[in-house]
């Protein structure tokens, strides 16, 4: 297998170098967005024949021979080109992912989807590009690969994704309005980047993931549904008509979903078996006061598209300007549900009604920060 992986100095993208490295597939190209010297020292370790930087306009040119770097225009375009991969793990964070995912595509047979804002933007247009190319696409996420290996011939009433709640799930909602950056950056379970983080402390993460499940598993709304398992032990339940629910589980170690993405219908990882006896699984209601961007997210999925797209763009300008310590953490809901109200509700069929929306809901979001307070 030739592997590309697009974010690969992120803890999705080192993660697949770890798995590609122990399972020998053959990592060909990476890209980044702006740290060279660390896609450096990657390429220089695993012998890759283009490093991508999408995050910058130029760079000095390489002492290291037979490693190609490429910038510029449609950079990840360009580097698949090069490379010729079979596969292409996206672990780009937010909404830049829709447009690494759609300069990959045409290139290869396989796309592993880390980035959920790809589809949740994407919807229905970007599906029908990639089943038209005869791509293939599988989840990254724990909870979408856990669903992924519960599915049978049977169609599922209903998948539950599980959360951790996050970094702040025990603080009082006082203590939560003012949470700090550094109480919102350490996630209890697993090790993410920040965009993640912040989102996985709002539910803004589960949010996400539901779209995603409906978009991966052709689900209706109410089909989909969440609810907190603290210790993360099982990742998502299908439930089919006859009563049955299927569990998965096992310790919370993103690269057994990874690996799965790269070698399915293998199951290739060699991971650490969990003891049963005396381990008991809670499930939890997801409290809507503490999460109330999951439950905006809820209503959401039975609106129009552009309410969605409102929803990504605002999550990613309000988690940037919560990073950069211009509003409180309790303000990052607040300031989705204004962009979202003031979404103009439409239904999204082409590439040029998604960049309309993408254009006009990074207006409203950019005008409801500068009038913030
Ligand atoms: N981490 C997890 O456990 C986890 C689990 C499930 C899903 N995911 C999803 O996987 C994706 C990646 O998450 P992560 O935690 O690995 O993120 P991360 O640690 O922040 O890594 C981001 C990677 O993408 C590059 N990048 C940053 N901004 C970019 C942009 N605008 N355009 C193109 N590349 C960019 C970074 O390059 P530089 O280093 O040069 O900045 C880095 O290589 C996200 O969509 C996340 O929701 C993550």
């Amino acid at each position: 297998m030739r592997l590309v992986v697009l974010g690969a100095t992120g803890s999705i993208g080192r993660q697949t170098l770890e798995v590609a490295k122990a399972l020998g597939i053959r990592v060909v190209g990476i890209s980044v967005h702006t740290r060279v010297d660390a896609a450096l020292k990657i390429a220089r370790e695993f012998g890759i024949e283009v490093v991508a930087v999408t995050g910058l306009e130029c760079v000095k040119p390489t002492a290291l021979e037979n490693v190609k770097l490429v910038t510029g225009e449609r950079t990840v375009e360009q580097l698949v080109k090069l490379t010729a991969p079979d596969t292409v793990v996206v672990a780009v964070p937010g909404i830049a992912g829709l447009d690494a995912v759609l300069q990959a595509y045409p290139y290869v047979r396989r796309l592993c989807l880390a980035n959920k804002e790809s589809v949740v933007v994407g919807g229905r247009y970007l599906k029908r590009l990639l089943r038209d190319a005869g791509v293939e696409v599988l989840p990254v996420d724990s909870e979408h690969s856990a669903v992924l290996q519960l599915l049978e011939a049977a169609r599922p009433v209903k998948v539950i994704l599980t959360a951790s709640g996050g970094a702040l799930r025990d603080l009082s909602l006082e203590e939560l309005e003012n949470a700090t950056v550094s109480q919102v950056l350490a996630h209890p379970n697993w090790q993410m980047g920040a965009k993640v983080t912040v989102d996985s402390a709002t539910m803004v993460n589960k949010g996400l993931e539901l779209f995603e499940a409906m978009w991966f598993f052709n689900l209706a709304p109410h089909q989909v549904d969440a609810a907190i398992c603290r210790d993360s032990f099982v990742h998502a339940a299908v439930v089919f008509e006859d009563g049955v629910v299927k569990f998965h589980a096992g310790f919370p170690d993103m690269r057994v979903p990874i690996a799965y993405a790269l070698t399915k219908p293998d199951r290739r990882w060699k991971g650490r078996v969990p003891e049963l006896v005396g381990r008991s699984i809670t499930f939890e209601p997801v409290p809507f006061d503490r999460y109330p961007a999951f439950a905006l997210a809820k209503e959401i999925l039975r609106e129009r598209d552009t309410l969605k797209v409102g929803y990504c763009v605002a999550d990613e300008v309000a988690v940037d300007a919560f990073l950069k310590g211009k509003i409180r953490f309790g303000e990052i809901y607040r300031m989705i549900e204004k962009v979202v109200e003031s979404v103009e509700a439409a239904d999204l069929d082409s590439w040029e009604e998604i960049e309309e929306a993408l254009e006009a809901t990074q207006r409203i979001s950019k005008d409801v920060m500068r009038r913030w307070k």
